[in-house]
């Protein structure tokens, strides 16, 4: 079975401030059902690390470089992220892929570079608005995945995250059907690729504004195993609710 998780992306956002959420989150949560973890800012990687030792909150970073060291200025590389304490990485966000132009290349030699770290990585996948208007959805995030996702990956160093674009940061979500379609076919891809135990395996996050109110249908949703939250991160209040949702959720993995 799956173990549902709850993940947090604070993108650029956070001074040290806000580790109180986190601290808040660890407080509501100190034996939760589900994983539970948060991507901070890299500047807060490591206060964070420190913050959630003894407690059952992970830290991951937002991207890291497919290099191991070298010069590359602003860079981030996986084993840095494993060397602050983090132990996933997001990969191939679609502000990553439309803000730096990362294809899936990109993405693929990251994610290789991260499993090499023994990190985690959680790859994103989604259409734009307008490829979901041409009914191109189900090809385009067959694309992602056949390019981003690397060999070798198991149940415990892959999570693949389905967030549409044009439903990032936008109130907007897709109908629970659309939901279940595309997470019901990245199973199915997954199982075709790595064999039905690995495919099984796989955690699949929805996200894309994922909030308080609409989190428990969502999360009632066929191979839906959790979520990757953005601005709902933020305040523990907000994620919390999430991660009690996450908690009562019906569909088993
Ligand atoms: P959102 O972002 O929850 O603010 O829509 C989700 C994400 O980009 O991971």
């Amino acid at each position: 079975m799956r173990r549902k998780l709850a993940a947090g992306n604070w993108k650029m956002n956070g001074l040290t401030a806000q580790l109180a959420e986190a601290e808040a989150l660890v407080q509501a949560h100190p034996a939760p059902g589900v994983d539970m973890l948060l991507c901070p800012p890299a500047t807060l990687l490591a206060p964070m690390v420190e913050r959630a030792k003894g407690t059952p909150l992970a830290v991951g970073g937002q991207d890291c470089h497919k290099a191991g060291s070298g010069a590359h200025t602003g860079d981030i590389s996986a084993p840095m992220l494993a060397d602050s304490g983090a132990s996933h990485v997001i990969l191939g966000h679609s502000e990553r892929r439309a803000d730096h132009g990362e294809r899936n290349e990109d993405v693929r030699a990251k994610a290789n570079a991260a499993l090499s770290a023994g990190l985690t990585c959680v790859i994103c996948c989604g259409e734009s608005e307008a490829e979901r208007d041409a009914s191109n959805t189900l090809d385009i995030i067959g694309g992602q995945l056949s390019g981003s996702v690397p060999d070798g990956v198991t149940g415990h160093n892959l999570v693949v995250a389905y967030e549409p674009i044009w439903a990032i940061g936008t109130g907007r979500t897709p109908t629970l059907n659309q939901i279940g379609e595309v997470h019901d076919f990245i199973r199915a891809r997954l199982e075709r690729r790595f064999g039905e135990g690995i495919g099984r395996s796989v955690r699949l996050l929805y996200g894309g504004s994922v909030k308080p109110d609409n989190a428990e249908e969502i999360f009632n949703v066929s191979n839906v195993d959790g979520a990757l939250v953005g601005g709902a991160s933020l305040k523990a209040s907000d994620f919390s609710a999430i991660i009690t949702a996450l908690e009562g959720a019906r569909n088993q993995g």
